[in-house]
Parts: C-alpha cells; sequence; structure tokens
C-alpha cells in the first residue's frame, strides 16, 4: 500500500507535467492541494529553531503538527509560536522526548532537528527509521561514527535526509560557482583557497549564566535528573554544548563545517591531508580549542591546490567569515554575507568588460594607486586587482532555499542539495581536523578517513 508520505513524493511527481513544469520556489500566494501539505515537527527548539521557523513561515503548504524540546518553556513557546503566526485552530502537539514524539505523532511527515550536535545522529536515525523526512541541521554529528550512522539509516530506509549546510541552496553560492567558476572561468587556475571565521570575544563567551545563577528561573530549565537522562549532567553543559568534547566537534565543526564544506562543494573533490595547530590561549579552561588554524591539501585536474582555514573565537578583525577561491587570473571571496563578498580581477587577466557588459558582473569600487609609493618594492610589487560584485543579492532569509529544496525534494519535484552522503564526503575531513591540532601531525586522508 501506498503511504500518504509515498504520495506526496511520489503523486506530485506521477500527477502531471503541470506540477513539474511550475516553478521550482511557488509564490508565497501559492495554493498547496491538501495532498500535497507537508506535515511537520520540530525537534530540538532553541535559537536555530526560530531561524529555521522564521524562514519556513515564508514557504505555503506546510502545516505544524508537533514540537519536542526538554525544555519545557522552549516547548511551549515555539507551539505557540505557530499557533499564533498562522492562527491555527489546535495547538501543536507538545513532546518533551523526541522518541516518544516519533512514536506517537502518526500525522507527521517531515522532521525538522535542531538538537544540539552528539543528538543529531540519534535523532536523524530514529526519524528515519520511523517512516518520516528528514533535514538536520549541520554538523551532522560530534563523532565520524555518528555521521555514518546516519548516512546509512538514510540509505537502508529510502527517506529523504537533508543537512542544513544552507549554503549548497543560496543562489549566490550557486551562480558563483556554475556561472564565474565553471563556465566563465573567472578564476583561472585555483591554486589556493582561504577561508575564515574571525569572531570577537564578545560573541564567544559562555551562555546561561543569567538563568542558571536566578533561582526564580530554576522552575523553567530542565531538571537535574532531565539534564542526566538526556547527556548534559549539568545546566553549563546544558546551555555550552559546544564547549564539551562529548557533545560536539567544538569552534572547528561548529563555525569551520559551514565553509570547508564549500571548499569541498566548489572543489568537487575531498582533501588528501589535513595539518593543524589549535590552542586555548584565552579561554583557557575550555575543552576545545579557542582558536584552530589548518591547512587541506587537494588533488584537482588542473593540478592540485592548498586550502587554509582559520576559526578564531577572540576577535572580528580580519573581515569577519568568507571563504576565497585564489586564481591565477581572479579571486571570488564570496560569504552569506553580500557586505563579506567581493571578487578581484587580476591586471593581467583578459578583461572582464563583456562579463560586466552582459551583467554577469557588477563593476566595484575603482582600484587603489598602482604600486609606485616609497615603500613599495617596486621590483616585486603587483599592480592592485580591479574590484568586481556579484549582480545581485538572496532576497530571503538565508535558510529558506536549502528548506524550499527540502520540501520540495519530498514533493518529488527535485534532488536534495545537500543529502546525508554528499554532506557526509564533505564533512568527514573536518573531524580529522582536531586529531591533527592535538597530535601535531599531518594526517593523511585514506578510505578509513573519508568513507561511510
Ligand atoms: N545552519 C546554521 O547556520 C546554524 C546556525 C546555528 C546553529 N546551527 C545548528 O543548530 C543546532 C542547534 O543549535 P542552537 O544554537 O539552536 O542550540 P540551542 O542550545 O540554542 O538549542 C538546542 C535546543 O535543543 C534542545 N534539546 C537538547 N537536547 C535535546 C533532546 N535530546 N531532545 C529534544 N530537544 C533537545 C535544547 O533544550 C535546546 O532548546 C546545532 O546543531 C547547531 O550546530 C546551525
Amino acid at each position: 500500500m501506498i503511504t500518504r508520505r509515498e504520495f506526496i513524493r511520489n503523486g506530485s511527481a506521477l500527477g502531471t507535467g503541470l506540477v513539474l513544469g511550475a516553478p521550482a520556489i511557488l509564490s508565497a500566494s501559492a495554493k498547496n492541494a491538501p495532498s500535497d501539505e507537508i506535515r511537520v515537527g520540530f525537534i530540538g527548539c532553541g535559537k536555530q529553531h526560530e531561524v529555521l521557523f522564521n524562514a519556513m513561515k515564508n514557504i505555503p503548504g506546510l502545516r505544524y503538527v508537533a514540537a519536542c524540546d526538554i525544555m519545557k518553556d522552549r516547548v511551549g513557546g515555539a507551539a505557540s509560536r505557530m499557533m499564533s503566526t498562522f492562527s491555527l485552530d489546535t495547538m501543536p502537539k507538545r513532546y518533551l522526548d523526541a522518541e516518544k514524539m516519533l512514536s506517537e505523532q502518526k500525522d507527521m511527515d517531515a522532521v525538522i532537528i535542531a538538537s544540539p550536535d552528539f543528538w543529531h545522529a540519534p535523532h536523524t536515525v530514529m526519524a528515519l527509521e520511523a517512516g518520516f523526512d528528514v533535514y538536520c541541521e549541520k554538523m551532522m554529528s560530534n563523532t565520524i561514527d555518528g555521521a555514518r550512522s546516519m548516512v546509512r539509516a538514510a540509505e537502508s530506509t529510502g527517506r529523504l535526509c537533508q543537512i542544513g549546510h544552507q549554503r549548497r541552496s543560496n543562489p549566490r553560492y550557486i551562480y558563483t560557482l556554475e556561472e564565474l567558476i565553471r563556465k566563465k572561468k573567472i578564476c583561472g587556475q585555483i591554486v589556493n583557497i582561504n577561508g575564515q571565521w574571525n569572531r570577537a570575544v564578545a560573541s564567544s563567551r559562555d551562555i546561561g549564566g543569567d538563568l542558571i545563577n536566578d533561582p526564580k528561573k530554576r522552575r523553567i530549565l530542565p531538571s537535574d535528573a532531565t539534564l542526566a537522562k538526556y547527556g548534559f549532567g549539568d545546566l553549563h553543559r546544558f546551555f555550552n554544548w559546544r564547549l564539551y568534547r562529548d557533545l560536539s566537534g567544538g569552534p572547528i565543526s561548529d563555525l569551520g563545517a559551514h565553509q570547508i564544506d564549500i571548499f569541498n562543494w566548489f572543489l568537487g573533490a575531498q582533501p588528501k591531508s589535513v595539518m593543524a595547530s589549535g590552542g586555548n590561549n584565552y579561554f583557557r579552561d575550555r575543552e576545545h580549542f579557542d582558536n584552530v588554524m589548518c591547512i587541506f591539501d587537494y588533488d584537482t585536474p588542473e593540478g592540485g591546490a592548498r586550502a587554509f582555514y582559520q576559526v578564531l573565537t577572540t576577535t572580528s578583525a580580519g573581515g569577519g567569515y568568507f571563504e576565497a577561491f585564489m586564481g591565477t587570473e581572479g579571486t571570488i571571496e564570496i560569504s552569506e554575507r553580500a557586505a563579506y563578498t567581493n571578487i578581484y580581477r587580476e591586471s593581467s587577466a583578459p578583461s572582464w568588460d563583456e562579463l560586466v557588459a552582459r551583467g554577469y558582473l557588477k563593476r566595484g569600487a575603482a582600484a587603489g594607486p598602482a604600486a609606485a609609493g616609497s615603500d613599495a618594492i617596486a621590483a616585486y610589487e603587483s599592480a592592485p586587482p580591479d574590484k568586481f560584485e556579484l549582480p545581485g543579492d538572496l532576497n530571503k532569509p538565508p535558510h529558506q532555499p536549502h528548506l524550499e529544496n527540502f520540501f520540495d525534494a519530498m514533493r518529488g519535484k527535485v534532488a536534495l542539495n545537500c543529502d546525508a552522503r554528499h554532506a557526509f564526503e564533505s564533512e568527514a575531513p573536518i573531524y580529522w581536523v582536531n586529531p591533527a591540532a592535538l597530535e601535531r601531525k599531518t594526517i593523511v586522508l585514506g578510505e578509513e578517513h573519508l568513507s561511510v
């Protein structure tokens, strides 16, 4: 017998060419047939849940049926938000335990998981095995074996599993890769990549103290028994799970995962080795490094490339967060934030005037003066590159296109942009950065490091 979930996926694909012929992203006013409606539940209703929900509000054809969080206040807040945003007749069902939600909530098609990283694998595997399609936040897991179990579960159940590397569906990133790098080859040969996430001390401090230290707030926080049952142990670990080795991979996976994923996606390759160095030079009592620098080595058809990545939680200087693809003819410094995105043309590269005239690029601010100052080492100085910009920007919340891709895939209209296997292939090298830094050695990445 065909299940409702299979009907959503196959029904629209088999139904008529009309649906397949419709634009991939329906307008906000589009009405889906009831059979096309996707019933959604959430696991983990913290900060990122709100970000995802705010992006999902703009996507038609979704019905919110359940929410789960081990913190009563948060699950209540999430359900009320859904109720008021959509003037629902019935409150979405509230759960304090994910296993209970997945076994009891029969009228649900998809689960959006935004729990802490060490819960991703158990939650995703349980949800897939219960027959639901899953959108799970990055990093897939705090361990490579956890990530492997997610790929296996997705493939053995045949359910959809999208991993929340939202840049994979961002039109600016897709345009940059497809049009500028692959078709127009504006970078020439990409020999180096340079990426970073630099975050100030003020944004990197421990959180939750205001709640933990206020006796009046104690009743809204998880009990000691709940903290023990769900693997946190105490309230500091509950709020600051990103700082602990058994709960998270630390800054290199929390922040680095977004960007190292872009290195691998744009190069279409996995690195063959990684070397790294990290330290606790400011946040001295943390289990994870507060700053990490690493270098990946790639074999590419053009002759190889080297990628440097740094995550610093002690300064915001140095240009924020971006990934720079540095080639012999041009460099594309791309970021989820348009303000951090810049494109440079080497003075010796073929002209880009036609690309500008045809709207592929916009001209940026004029280049600075040529290298002639008294401090310039004239014999070696390069002429400053011309600056360009992308022709457009994303006019939606950054997570919306990736969620749209997930729901469109559920309706059989498109393939997932970041399914569990592709996410794993891209994330696998990241799991080896902390070990390389801890052991102070280069790790040569082979099958045992990179495969499921
Ligand atoms: N894609 C992005 O840009 C992006 C940005 C931020 C966070 N994230 C990811 O989103 C996830 C959540 O991050 P966050 O900042 O919202 O963290 P958070 O701590 O604010 O929220 C996590 C929530 O999960 C709940 N929770 C913990 N264990 C649970 C369990 N066993 N069952 C049900 N609920 C449980 C907590 O009570 C909390 O409300 C992380 O994986 C993070 O890496 C992704």
